[in-house]
C-alpha cells in the first residue's frame, strides 16, 4: 500500500493532525500555539465550533458586520453579515440608509413548498404503473406516518406525490417527485427520511403486491435525495420612489439619466449571460453574507437561485426594474429556502446571536430579509457601476487591506488614508506613498 495514505485520519486527535502538519510542511513546532490563538477561548464554544465538522485543527475567522436602517415591510432592522469582501457590508449599509429615507423595502413571500425525488427503474409498462399510483401513494403515505407526525403537527409535512416517467432520460425510468412542506426548519434530514423510506416501500410494493406480475417485481431504486431547486419556495422584494427622489447629493448626474442609465444596465443583465453572471454574484455578494451569519446553507441557496435565474432556458439577471410615470421600481424574485430552527442556526453562538440582532424572524421573514440583502447588493453595485464606477469605492476599501499587509502603523494609516481621498488606490501606488513619508 502507497505509504503516504494516511489512514484513520479522522480518528487522531488534533494534536496529532498538527503534527502530521508540522512533519509535512516543516511548520514550527508551535504551530499548535498559533492554530490555537484562532479558536474560541472558552471552551464550550470551542467544542460548538469543532463539532460542526470533521478533522479539525483550528476555526477560520472571517468578519462579523452589522448594516443597520434596514426597513423591510415596515420594520427598522440590523442585518448581520459575515462577508470576507470588504465594499459589502459598506454598499448594504449604504442602500439600506437610502432606502429607508425613501418609504424602505417591501418584501412578500408566494409560496415555500420545498421538493425531493425517488429515482428508480422498473421494467413494467408505464400506463399500468399510473393506474396502480394511488394504491402506491396511500402505502408510502401510511408507511411513513411515523416521520410526518411531528411535522404535521407543526403545519407541514408531504404536500403531494406525483409519478413521473421519464424514458428519455433513461430506459424504464421514473421519479417520485415529492412536494414538502417544512414550516420554520430547513428539512433536510425529514424530506431525505421520507424519500428513503418511500423508496423501501416502493421496492416492497413491487415484490409483495399481487397485482404486479412476477416479471416486474423488481424494482430498482437508484436514489432518494431533496432537490436543492425549489420553484415554488418563492420570495420577491422590492424599493420604489418617485425618480426625481432618486438624487441623494451623492450622485453626479441627474435623477433622470440615472434611472435610464441603471434601466439599461438592468437590461444588459437580462440579455448578456457575461454581465448576468456578474450581477448575480454581486446580489449573492448581499444573500451569502446573511446567510452565512445566520448559519443557513448558502451553497444550497446559491444553486438555487442560479438555477432560478436559467429558468426560461437562458441564465439572467434576477433583478428587474421599471421606470414608468415618473415613478422608480426596483425588484427582485427568487427561488430560495431558509431555516431558523435546527441545524447550525441553532448551534452556532454567533449565528444564535445574528437570529436574536434580527428579532428571531420565521423561515419565511428570514427569506424575506435575504431577498432584501441581494436586492440592496445590486441596487449599490449597479449604482456604483452607472455612477461613479465601481473602483472608486471598492479600492477605498481595499485599502486597509493593502494597509495590513503593508504593515503600516496604526497611528500612520489616517494619513495615508487621507492622501488617498481623491486619489486612485493601487498596491503599488500605497508601497511607493509610504516609501516616501515612512
Ligand atoms: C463584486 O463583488 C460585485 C460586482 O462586480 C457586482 C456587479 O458588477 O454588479 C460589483
Amino acid at each position: 500500500m502507497d505509504d503516504s495514505i494516511i489512514q484513520g485520519f479522522s480518528k487522531y486527535s488534533k494534536q496529532q493532525r498538527i503534527n502530521v502538519l508540522i512533519q509535512r510542511y516543516g511548520f514550527q513546532e508551535d504551530l499548535a500555539d498559533w492554530l490555537g490563538s484562532f479558536e474560541a477561548s472558552d471552551e464550550t464554544f470551542r467544542k460548538i465550533i469543532n463539532d460542526l465538522s470533521e478533522n479539525p485543527v483550528s476555526s477560520f475567522h472571517l468578519p462579523f458586520s452589522i448594516a443597520p436602517n434596514f426597513m423591510v415591510n415596515g420594520k427598522n432592522l440590523f442585518f448581520p453579515l459575515v462577508s470576507e469582501e470588504s465594499s459589502v457590508v459598506a454598499a448594504l449599509a449604504n442602500a439600506a440608509g437610502y432606502w429607508a429615507r425613501r418609504g424602505g423595502f417591501q418584501a412578500e413571500v408566494p409560496g415555500t413548498e420545498k421538493n425531493g425525488q425517488v429515482h428508480f427503474i422498473w421494467n413494467g409498462n408505464p400506463e399500468y404503473l399510473q393506474s396502480l399510483f394511488p394504491e402506491i401513494r396511500s402505502k408510502l403515505l401510511a408507511e411513513s406516518d411515523f416521520l410526518t407526525t411531528k411535522m404535521k403537527e407543526r403545519g407541514g409535512g408531504i404536500k403531494g406525490i406525483d409519478l413521473k416517467s421519464l424514458p428519455q432520460i433513461l430506459p424504464n425510468y421514473y421519479q417520485l417527485d415529492v412536494g414538502f412542506e417544512t414550516c420554520d426548519a430547513m428539512g433536510a434530514n425529514f424530506i431525505n427520511s421520507c424519500l428513503e423510506q418511500f423508496g423501501k416501500s416502493l421496492k416492497e410494493y413491487f415484490r409483495t403486491s399481487g397485482k404486479v406480475s412476477v416479471n416486474n417485481r423488481e424494482c430498482e431504486i437508484i436514489m432518494a435525495i431533496l432537490s436543492n431547486y425549489t420553484p415554488e419556495s418563492r420570495v420577491r422584494a422590492w424599493v420604489e420612489c418617485p425618480v426625481t427622489d432618486l438624487l441623494d447629493g451623492k450622485l453626479p448626474q441627474e435623477c433622470e439619466m440615472f434611472a435610464r442609465k441603471f434601466e439599461q444596465a438592468i437590461r444588459i443583465s437580462m440579455a448578456d449571460v457575461s454581465r448576468a453572471v456578474t450581477h448575480n454574484k454581486g446580489i449573492f455578494n448581499g444573500i451569502d453574507a446573511l446567510a452565512i451569519a445566520t448559519g443557513n446553507d448558502f451553497r444550497a441557496i446559491e444553486a438555487c437561485g442560479h438555477a432560478f435565474a436559467a429558468r426560461n432556458g437562458r441564465y439572467s439577471g434576477l433583478t428587474n426594474v421599471q421606470v414608468e410615470d415618473g415613478k422608480f421600481r426596483f425588484s427582485i424574485e427568487l427561488a430560495l429556502t431558509a431555516g431558523v430552527v435546527g441545524g447550525v442556526t441553532a448551534v452556532h453562538p454567533m449565528a444564535k446571536l445574528a437570529m436574536k440582532i434580527l428579532d428571531n424572524p420565521s423561515a419565511k421573514e428570514l427569506m424575506m430579509y435575504l431577498a432584501v440583502a441581494g436586492l440592496a447588493s445590486n441596487f449599490g453595485a449597479v449604482k456604483a457601476l452607472v455612477s461613479f464606477g465601481i473602483q472608486h469605492g471598492h479600492m477605498k476599501m481595499h485599502l486597509s487591506n493593502i494597509l495590513n499587509q503593508l504593515h503600516i502603523p496604526e497611528e500612520r494609516r489616517a494619513e495615508i488614508q487621507n492622501y488617498f481621498q481623491d486619489k486612485t488606490v493601487s498596491f503599488s501606488a500605497v508601497e511607493g506613498y509610504w516609501l516616501t513619508i515612512k
